[in-house]
């Protein structure tokens, strides 16, 4: 019987376990420990004692009106378990299944011990431009609705809030027609704000995030191009009322912030981890979570382009997957597939024409048997989402999406997990698809799964 017990545990612990993820996956489609999509989009992250809490948008529907703000925990960042909605619709209210709420973001007032969440509250037309606020006892909920209006009379659109080390809190947001960004003191209880304390005039800023750092002020936004991405910046000041610096880029421009928007800054050691938003305004539940290290390494906020990673949440450090590169311009071609000469690309190649019978074929391609994260290097100038099918030793074909590049130029890549048997593999790129695909410039096989 003890025996038995044993077992049982045993087999349970190994299942646990064979779910459980170790590594960060910028654009994958990030799934719970029960195995769903998770839905938490233009979310926040709140910390409560070793658990991370996660609110975000259940855009499961497609739409961009109210579902739910789900619930998320974790105490690694990387297995998420999802617990009962935050936040639900109320039907009569501000926030009914035909009304917009983005962006939740929650603060824990320890005054009062509890928990307060902050949204952009909007009707379907984004006219109303309100904040709404509720508020709950444990850092799941449920929360209650106390109401929506426009922080001391002016109308706010995208936001986020911030906590001062001494407990204040702030509202930052999009306000004036998206013109003028705005930082405003929340009251004790964060239930509404009393003081405008600085504005960016003309600033068009939206998506804001801050980290304090070294007694330094980091505000990170987007600029505004509706659910297109763009540049993302940066600014520094040494008080939340200026003056900020003028802005800078945190990522290369020509890759629109690695194809996403800023959403929620956390820091991690003497860096952070950038949570963004790759928005898919056709699909909007298939939007994707773009989370990567701030690295202050260079003096100034940079984002680190990492294909698989992990975070040492004890130690503050991330770390970097290590891969196997292989050019696509030493693939086999077949069909109508041609090789492409651009100093943007590495080795200063890459293939085109794949799709419509060209394809490319990896042969050798070393694998470890355990299922690992493979990423596709390619540019798709095109202002749609293209996609290229992946197939191992003659299998079946996934089908891995291409956000456009911002230019056929512009290397981007997306990942895809594929079950490579221990030893050789070949791969096969383009097969099966009467559509273009994305150019292909090189791929990296990790070694994690
Ligand atoms: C928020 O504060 C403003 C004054 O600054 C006030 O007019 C408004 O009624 C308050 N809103 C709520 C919901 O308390
Ligand atoms: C902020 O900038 C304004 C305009 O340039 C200037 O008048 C003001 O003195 C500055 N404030 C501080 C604290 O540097
Ligand atoms: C391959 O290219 C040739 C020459 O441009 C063209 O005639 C043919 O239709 C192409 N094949 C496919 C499958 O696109
Ligand atoms: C694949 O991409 C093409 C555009 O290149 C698109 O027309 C097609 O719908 C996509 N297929 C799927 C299944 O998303």
């Amino acid at each position: 019987m003890v025996a038995l017990l044993l077992c049982s545990a045993l087999v349970f612990l190994l299942a646990a376990l064979a779910h459980a993820e170790s590594v960060i996956v910028p654009g994958a489609a990030w799934t719970d420990t029960y195995g769903n999509v998770i839905q938490a989009h233009g979310g926040g992250i709140l910390k409560v004692g070793n658990t991370y809490y996660w609110h975000g948008e259940d855009k499961t529907t497609n739409s961009a009106e109210f579902r739910a703000v789900s619930c998320y925990s974790s105490t690694d960042l990387v297995n998420w378990e999802r617990n009962a909605d935050a936040l639900t619709p109320q039907s009569g209210t501000m926030i009914s299944t035909s009304n917009i709420v983005e962006r939740p973001k929650v603060l824990y007032n320890s005054n009062n011990k509890e928990y307060v969440m902050w949204f952009h509250s909007d009707s379907s037309n984004y006219g109303a431009a309100m904040v709404g606020v509720a508020i709950a006892s444990s850092p799941c909920g449920p929360y209650s609705y106390k109401g929506s209006w426009q922080p001391l009379g002016a109308q706010s659109r995208d936001m986020g809030v911030f906590q001062d080390d001494d407990g204040t809190a702030y509202l930052l947001y999009a306000s004036d027609n998206n013109q003028n960004f705005k930082i405003s003191r929340m009251d004790s209880n964060y239930y509404n704000v009393t003081t405008q304390v600085n504005v960016l005039n003309g600033a068009t800023l939206e998506a804001p995030g801050i980290v304090k750092r070294n007694g330094a002020y980091y505000l990170f936004a987007s600029h505004t191009s509706g659910w297109a991405p763009n540049p993302n910046k940066w600014f520094r000041a040494s008080s939340l009322s200026g003056n900020w610096t003028s802005q800078e880029d945190i990522a290369p421009e020509n890759t629109r912030t690695y194809y996403s928007q800023n959403n929620f800054d956390l820091p991690l050691g003497s860096n952070a981890i950038y949570m963004g938003d790759r928005w898919r305004p056709s699909l909007l539940g298939s939007s994707r979570y773009i989370w990567l290290p701030l690295s202050w390494s260079s003096g100034s906020p940079q984002l680190v382009w990492v294909d698989v990673w992990s975070v040492n949440l004890a130690a503050g450090t991330y770390s970097a997957a290590s891969g196997t590169t292989y050019e696509a311009e030493s693939g086999t071609l077949g069909g109508n597939a041609t090789i492409l000469s651009d100093s943007s690309y590495s080795g200063g190649k890459a293939v085109g024409y794949l799709g419509n019978g060209g394809t490319v074929t990896f042969d050798n391609v070393q694998g470890n048997g355990k299922g690992q994260w493979v990423s596709l290097y390619y540019g798709n100038g095109d202002s749609s989402y293209r996609n290229v099918t992946v197939s191992v030793n003659g299998g079946a074909a996934a089908l891995v999406d291409q956000p456009d590049t911002g230019g056929g130029h512009v290397i981007l890549s997306v990942p895809v997990k594929l079950n490579l048997k221990s030893g050789s593999n070949t791969i096969t790129l383009g097969s099966g698809q009467s559509n273009y695909a994305g150019d292909l410039d090189k791929i990296i096989v990790y070694n994690v799964g």
